[in-house]
């Protein structure tokens, strides 16, 4: 009898490792793979843009969620999903990195007793309390299977002694980027907004203790028109929704004058942007990563970080937001460092991903 497998998504990162795990299940007709949104993120261009981009098959189950309290949005999940789990009777759920729907989607599934198997498992970082990261606690203890992407995160499971059930497969969104390199909008985008090859930086901002709070927020933005002033070069952002409504409401919209702002863009236009860019500024976990895969060197506006080997191999560069003001203008004025191969695999994590749970699926 062919396996049934729940997969949850409801935000941008999701979408991208949806994208590779589905295909690999679709190639080896690994099982009856069923696809639900929690409609966490619901813009077109936060959602409806990657499904389209990456061919990811239409979900059978929407959601919609929407935006809510932390505690509301993800309640919420656990409700709705439940239902589903009742009614489709699934052999075991995935779920994929840190959101509000990861973790409710773990949660409901451990009640029912159905199995999860948590992709990007095992990653750590400070503060403690940033939601992402009791998102990440806790669905790594509720999951049977774990697929991490570096040594490191298997560590930091066994030194929580989860010891079952894991393993190293490397990073699926590399397994992407590789795949989709040949089709990265780099022209498009240089073409559009007007830009030299090599002569702007590139970057995003969105997490909650960065642009909620007015003091580091603010301590960013002035950091980022330092740059401006000593690189000469212009930024290219990508505004989230919220770091938008952000700026509206603390009234900070002098100081992006000088950027230019665009609207989020696709995957295949963020890659883009990043081929062609000279550097990356970025608060977000997913394209940290991604300019390392790029070869471009970016400053992490985060106080610590899970991709910890990229920053220890040099590449990237941790600036706390409090500290961005002082650091973020002289962050180009680098030494050279030697680009760190393979940090998170080869490339073939869904493969690994995918061949170890059909043999859990069929012990
Ligand atoms: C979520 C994840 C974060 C991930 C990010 C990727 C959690 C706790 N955080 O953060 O780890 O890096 O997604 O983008 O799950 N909004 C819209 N339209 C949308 C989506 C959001 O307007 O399509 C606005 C809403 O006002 C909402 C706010 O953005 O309140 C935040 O959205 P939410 O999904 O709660 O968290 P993210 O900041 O996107």
């Amino acid at each position: 009898m062919t396996n049934k497998v729940i997969s949850l998504v409801g935000a941008r990162p999701q979408f991208v490792k949806e994208a590779v795990i589905a295909s690999e299940v679709h190639k080896t007709s690994a099982w009856n793979h069923i696809l639900v949104h929690s409609g966490q993120h619901y813009d077109v261009n936060m959602s409806d843009l990657f499904f389209e981009e990456l061919h990811i098959p239409t979900p059978q189950y929407f959601l919609e969620v929407g935006s809510s309290s932390h505690g509301k949005q993800t309640a919420l999940v656990l409700e709705k999903f439940e239902d589903i789990l009742l009614l489709e009777k699934p052999d075991m759920v995935l779920v994929y990195g840190d959101t509000n729907t990861t973790i409710a989607g773990a949660l409901a599934a451990a009640k029912l007793k159905i199995p999860v198997a948590h992709i990007e498992a095992g990653m750590r970082q400070y503060p403690k309390n940033m939601p992402e990261e009791v998102n990440r606690v806790v669905t790594d203890h509720l999951s049977f299977l774990l697929f991490c992407c570096s040594e490191l995160s298997y560590q930091n499971l066994q030194r929580e002694n989860i010891t079952s059930g894991v393993y190293i497969a490397g990073d699926v969104m590399y397994d992407l980027f590789l795949r989709m390199k040949p089709h990265f909008m780099k022209n498009k985008m240089l073409h559009n907004l007007n830009l030299q090859e090599g002569k702007y930086i590139l970057v995003t901002l969105h997490r909650d203790f960065n642009v909620d709070n007015k003091e580091n927020f603010l301590s960013i933005l002035r950091g980022l028109n330092g740059l401006i002033e000593r690189t000469k070069l212009p930024i290219i952002f990508p505004m989230h929704p919220r770091t938008q409504k952000r700026i509206e409401e603390l009234n900070l919209t002098k100081y992006v004058d000088t950027m230019h702002i665009i609207k989020p863009v696709g995957y295949l236009e963020l890659m883009g942007l990043l081929e062609g860019c000279s550097n990356v500024v970025t608060d977000s976990g997913g394209l940290q990563k991604e300019a390392y895969y790029a070869k471009k060197q970016a400053a992490v506006i985060m106080p610590d970080t899970g991709w910890k080997e990229i920053i220890e191999s040099g590449w990237n560069q941790l600036v706390p937001g409090n500290a961005a003001k002082e650091l973020l203008p002289r962050i180009l004025e680098n030494k050279f460092i030697a680009y760190p191969d393979n940090l998170y695999g080869d490339g073939n994590a869904a493969k690994v991903i995918v061949k170890n749970i059909m043999s859990y699926l069929n012990k």
